[in-house]
């Protein structure tokens, strides 16, 4: 199956200044030839979850239409088939975070949530014991925080939180001592908030040094950047499908081999098991041993082709071209708006990604949010699933614009049209 049916490749879609060919790209998205309120659509909410273009789509229509058949189970040729693809999907989706042993240390789970609930509870109940020390950060979103309040709650460990500074990234000063005596440091590779991106890399090797394990968030992340895990050095991944051009409905969890064989299994049922007799069960090898049930295949074969589509544009132009639109969002919104904007988060700059949530004069973000669909704009308001880190800021919601390579300059344009209007009916004088 060629999934790359349609795609463009750099050289259709590269242009001048860092940006992609949008209106090319844009084409591949049967959702933005869509009209609401009589306006196109401009899509802004990727952070929450991304467009879908043609060949993810095709992909998947041309699995059910031709292969489809449960995987690992049955013996005739479709049945073989749709294991072939499943397995190819997961090689495929390995190899591009650089995954060195992909057949084994690539899980698919439901989606990043399920992921890190996985880790939490299997290498949690395994390894943790009270008073360990679970390092986290004041700006994860609550599916890194809630497995692990749960976890503290059934076992008694600790919870040690690293504090952000008033630019919205991490204050890492003390990071030393956060991880001394921790046994996992759990930090979001980019702030679905504030647009961070977190140094992984340096964060590892201060955890490995306490002799803490790593495990990193990248559903914001690996949709947007070039993720390497070899240089992040981290010992989980976590990530969605549906944020990176892919289906909803499955999500991924790399971990080291050496770490995911130690590991228990997560939910009993079919295909997690060599052996299984009335009083016990003995677990298949990893990644098997955390697929229990019938596993999200087509989804798996979609999340193929959205990292065929992602690899033909190339993760380094994609990059680029969301930071020099973030770069122009955050300019732009500065001179239009002034001070009755404030975004949250860094500047634009190498540790600043697409994401930017924002108050505007004193206008509810619910109220901004619904003007903004009157012009065709989409974003999200509200806590985000960071309420930590929104009292951190001193808010109760933020309206979040959030961008992926099918937005440009004149998406931004319209969503300042917007807030003013949402100022001028809304804001108190
Ligand atoms: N985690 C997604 C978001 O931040 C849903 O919007």
């Amino acid at each position: 199956m060629d999934m790359t049916d349609g795609a463009m490749t750099v050289d259709d879609v590269e242009v001048a200044s860092g940006y992609l060919d949008v209106e090319k790209l844009r084409r591949d998205f049967p959702i933005l030839a869509e009209r609401v309120h009589d306006r196109r659509i401009v899509y802004l909410d990727s952070a929450a979850t991304s467009l879908t273009p043609r060949p993810v789509i095709d992909a998947i229509s041309k699995y059910y239409e031709t292969t489809h058949a449960n995987v690992h189970r049955g013996v005739y040729a479709t049945a073989e088939e749709a294991t072939r693809l499943y397995e190819e999907a997961r090689i495929k989706v390995g190899r591009f975070i650089g995954a060195t042993r992909p057949g084994e240390e690539v899980v698919f789970t439901k989606n990043a949530t399920e992921a890190l609930n996985l880790i939490a509870s299997s290498w949690g109940h395994a390894n943790l014991k009270e008073n360990d020390v679970v390092v986290l950060t004041e700006m994860e979103h609550h599916s890194n925080i809630v497995p692990w309040i749960m976890l503290s709650e059934e076992l008694g460990i600790e919870l040690r939180y690293v504090p952000i500074d008033g630019s919205g990234r991490l204050d890492l000063s003390n990071f030393d001592e956060f991880c001394d005596g921790a046994k996992l440091v759990c930090v979001s590779a980019m702030s679905n908030v504030l647009g961070t991106i977190n140094p992984i890399t340096e964060m590892s090797k201060v955890a490995h040094d306490h002799g803490a394990l790593v495990v990193v968030d990248g559903a914001q992340s690996v949709p947007h950047l070039p993720v390497d895990i070899q240089e992040l050095g981290a010992d989980f991944l976590a990530f969605s499908g549906h944020k990176m051009m892919g289906p909803t409905g499955i999500g991924v969890l790399w971990a080291n081999a050496t770490i995911l064989e130690a590991m228990p299994p997560f939910l009993g049922g079919g295909g997690m098991i060599l052996d299984v007799k009335p009083e016990k069960f003995l677990p298949a090898d990893p990644p098997d041993r955390f697929e229990a049930g019938t596993p999200p295949i087509a989804e798996a074969v979609g999340l193929a082709a959205a990292v065929d589509y992602l690899q033909s544009i190339g993760m380094g132009q994609i990059r680029s071209h969301e930071r020099s639109l973030t770069a122009f969002a955050l300019e732009s919104i500065g001179e239009k708006l002034g001070d009755d904007c404030r975004i949250f988060g860094p500047p634009a700059g190498d540790d600043r990604g697409g994401v930017m949530s924002f108050s505007y004069r004193d206008v509810h973000a619910h109220d901004i949010a619904q003007v903004l669909d009157q012009y065709g704009v989409c974003v999200r308001p509200g806590h985000h699933c960071a309420k930590p880190l929104m009292r951190k800021l001193g808010v109760a919601a933020t309206a979040r614009a959030s961008i992926a390579l099918y937005n440009s300059e004149d998406d931004i344009n319209v969503l300042i049209e917007g807030l003013v209007e949402a100022g001028r009916l809304f804001a108190n004088a």
